[in-house]
């Protein structure tokens, strides 16, 4: 909790207290307003751009919400701009963008040498004890009840004031008292801390690298996601929310879609065609991207991409996901996009599936962020026995990509046994020959890169960085 008196919290005037939370506070909200210009997409572009005030060059005094916001009574003469930059300020407080998705580096750890997942975190000085004792948190802001109530009736003001505004026949714009008060009231619900919030609809855009041969940038991928606030008290439900990892393994396998059985020309033409797995897809931000992918290429089989989850809720926003980014009323011949039930842990249920769309495994599977329970990395590897295609004797002598299972998990302080789970359940690939011969084959890891990610998009909030595994996967000769 901010512990400060609230009688200097609602004193406007700059007094001893500004100067020790200007700071801290300061520290929170610049990278947040830095993180929300690449995280939030079309859903705010009718709100934006306005000039902000949390430019870090121009170190804001005291951004805390009853002192920053305009003055409910005035409100009735605020301009546009400001009601704008208002909202989205309350937004970067109370639904800020995906924490942990910005790639700073990415380091080999296996085949070359293993490091337990703690060290580079050690060797870059990372990691949440690096915090100052003082620091306050973005979670200390957000819980604070004075100023969630501030904000509350501020914008039950706002949503009275812009409902009684007269429209300016003069206006260029004169959807934009209606785009206000939208906004406001989608605040309010999040704000409000319940499952009414809605959903929130973002853009996630991943640019695609220059074509080799034309070098003409690639064709941009855009995914558009309904997350649910997290703060619906269904603590079970955090599938409905896109996590750091997705948007990491998404950014990666936009980047080089070779690298990932993704590149048409990956592999070997199977009569089926190309199947893709996400397995605990969640929002469902990495089958998606992959769906899109897949979509600018030209097959002579289209893909199928199948996103599954088992927890009700997820698997219902996963499957409006899956419609507004792949309309059925579009004609995506080039890719067949599909969302399941999967539970991983009724892994033996799959032996005897031989019903549609597990009755062949697949070519490549996907998993971000979904390593936090002990028996998690155990179910997924025996799904993994059904679910992952072997390979070929051509793929197993290395002429051309073997099936792999791709896994992102970040490096939870608070979860470093369940991380540790993946090295011990699928273990590093040992140094036999591969062979042609599939008949004795096993899932072992067969690399691990270190990903090292920005909380914010300012390189010097470092206590905010975030660290990532990444996985790949295979069949190799045991
Ligand atoms: C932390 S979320 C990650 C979601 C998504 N991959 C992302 O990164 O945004 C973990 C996901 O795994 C799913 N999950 C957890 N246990 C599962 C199980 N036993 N079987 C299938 N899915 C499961 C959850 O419902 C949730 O969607």
């Amino acid at each position: 909790m901010l512990s400060l008196p609230r009688c200097q919290m609602r004193n406007r005037a700059l007094s001893s207290y500004a100067c020790c939370v200007t700071a801290p506070i300061q520290a929170i909200l610049t990278p947040l307003i830095l993180q929300y210009s690449r995280s939030y997409g079309r859903s705010y572009h009718s709100l934006s751009p306005a000039p902000s005030k949390f430019d870090p060059m121009t170190k804001p005094a005291l951004p805390i919400p009853s002192s920053h916001l305009p003055h409910i009574k005035t409100l009735p003469s605020c301009c546009l701009d400001e009601l704008r930059e208002s909202l989205q300020y309350i937004r970067e407080i109370y639904n800020p963008g995906v924490k942990g998705s910005r790639i700073k580096s990415r380091h080999r750890i296996f085949p070359r040498r293993l490091q337990s997942p703690t060290s580079t975190r050690e060797r870059n000085g990372v990691g949440p004890h690096n915090h100052d004792s003082e620091d306050i948190t973005l979670d200390d802001l957000r819980s604070d009840q004075f100023e969630r109530a501030y904000v509350l009736r501020w914008l039950t003001a706002l949503i009275s004031q812009q409902a009684d505004a007269e429209p300016n026949p003069a206006s260029c714009n004169p959807t934009a008292h209606e785009q206000i008060m939208q906004e406001a009231a989608s605040l309010l619900a999040i704000c409000s801390g319940t499952a009414g919030a809605g959903t929130i609809s973002r853009v996630f855009a991943f640019l695609s690298p220059r074509n080799k041969s034309s070098g003409t940038a690639g064709e941009p991928i855009s995914v558009q996601l309904n997350d649910i606030p997290l703060e619906n008290h269904d603590y079970s439900s955090v599938g409905a929310q896109t996590w750091g990892g997705a948007c990491v393994l998404s950014e990666l396998l936009v980047a080089e879609p070779e690298r990932f059985g993704l590149a048409p020309e990956s592999m070997p033409a199977s009569p089926r065609g190309l199947r893709v797995l996400e397995l605990g897809a969640g929002t469902g931000l990495v089958g998606l991207t992959v769906g899109k992918v897949l979509r600018q290429q030209d097959r002579n089989h289209p893909p199928l991409v199948l996103a599954t989850d088992f927890y009700p809720s997820v698997l219902a926003n996963l499957a409006e996901n899956a419609l507004v980014n792949f309309p059925p009323h579009e004609s995506h011949q080039s890719v067949q996009f599909e969302t399941h039930f999967l539970d991983w842990s009724q892994h033996a249920a799959l032996d005897s599936a031989s019903v549609p769309p597990f009755d062949h495994p697949f070519d490549v599977v996907f998993g971000a962020d979904i390593i936090y329970e002990a028996d998690h990395a155990k179910w997924i590897k025996q799904c993994l026995h059904y679910l992952l295609r072997k390979p070929t004797p051509a793929e197993a002598s290395g002429l051309s990509s073997p099936p792999t299972f791709h896994l992102v998990i970040p490096l939870r302080p608070t979860h470093h046994f369940e991380s540790s789970t993946v090295e011990t359940v699928f273990q590093l690939q040992p140094d036999n020959e591969q062979t042609a011969d599939t008949a004795s084959l096993e899932l072992y890891i067969v690399s691990k890169d270190v990903i090292l990610c920005a909380g914010s998009l300012d390189d010097s909030q470092k206590g905010e960085d975030v660290e990532y595994s990444y996985y790949q996967i295979q069949w190799c000769a045991a």
